[in-house]
């Protein structure tokens, strides 16, 4: 028998696949929900194939991730098309975040993740800066919590893939014009965020330069340090980063040389 539906199961036979797994199924369901949300969005995210209660099969985007396109062009002195790839990507978040307020179902747990902060700084021997934080970690949370209102996407740049392009191309003739960004990865869209945490997830990679960032910052006016929430959110996310750079490089020494390749190592 041949019909419409035979042409439906050969297309989506030609769709390449990838399977996720999850810890548990309510992992599972909440990356379902967030999936279903977004493709209601103006940004592409992988279809759905189908699930279990601990996998997810969708559609795989070829291509490259944004953070190896973003390395290759920097490193080739392209630095115009770094700033007009972040500029799609944080339009795409834009887009994202008008659509999707109040989405999580719960907060950013900000006290546990700047504690944990806090304590890889006394195992640094770092007490006095610890202290300044314990000192208003009250206040802090307080101010971040009253402005998390913005589902936490994420949005590091190894979350997207530029469809159709590889590392070859990039590296041979840059990233094509009208290129195309597939979204994937929303372990941590349930909890609701400060908006410019996702900001700093997109702009702070050692192959940003600072006159980039600060223009795209200035465009879509970004203050980071502009209020007190904003700052409690600067402190967590770069400390975030900081903290697990430290982890990496004091405990896992190979994985660390492998991560942090092309950084300066201060
Ligand atoms: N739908 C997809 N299309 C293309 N690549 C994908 C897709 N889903 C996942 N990947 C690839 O698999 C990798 C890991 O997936 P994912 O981001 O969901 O997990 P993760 O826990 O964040 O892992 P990692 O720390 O390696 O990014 C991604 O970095 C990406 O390269
Ligand atoms: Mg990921």
């Amino acid at each position: 028998m041949s019909g419409p539906m035979d042409q439906l199961i050969k297309e989506r036979k030609r769709i390449v696949q990838t399977i996720t797994k999850f810890a548990d199924p309510v992992q599972t369901k909440r990356e379902l929900h967030s999936l279903e949300h977004v493709s209601q969005i103006d940004v592409l995210t992988p279809e759905i194939i189908s699930s279990t209660p601990t996998t997810i099969t969708m559609e795989y985007f070829t291509g490259v991730t944004a953070f190896s396109a973003l390395e290759i062009l920097a490193r080739n002195n392209k630095h115009s098309e770094v700033e007009k790839l972040l500029d799609t990507i944080l339009t795409d978040l834009f887009t994202l975040q008008e659509s999707s307020r109040h989405f999580g179902s719960g907060v950013y747990p900000y006290r546990q993740k700047m504690l944990e902060i806090t304590e890889m700084l006394r195992l640094k021997d770092m007490d006095l800066f610890a202290d300044k934080i314990l000192a208003k970690l009250d206040g802090l949370e307080e101010s971040f919590v009253i402005q998390a209102h913005i589902p936490f996407r994420d949005a590091t740049p190894k979350n997207y893939t530029i469809l159709n392009e590889s590392e070859s191309s990039v590296e041979k003739n840059g990233i094509a014009e009208g290129f195309i960004i597939g979204h994937f990865d929303f372990a941590t869209f349930h909890m609701n965020t400060h908006q410019y945490d996702d900001v700093i997830s997109v702009l702070y990679h050692y192959m940003v330069r600072d006159e980039i960032r600060d223009r795209l910052l200035s465009k879509y006016s970004v203050d980071l340090f502009g209020s007190e929430s904003a700052l409690a959110t600067t402190i967590l996310r770069l400390g975030r980063f900081w903290l697990r750079r430290v982890y990496y490089q004091s405990y896992h020494e190979s994985l660390f040389k492998k991560r942090y390749k092309f950084e300066s190592i201060r």
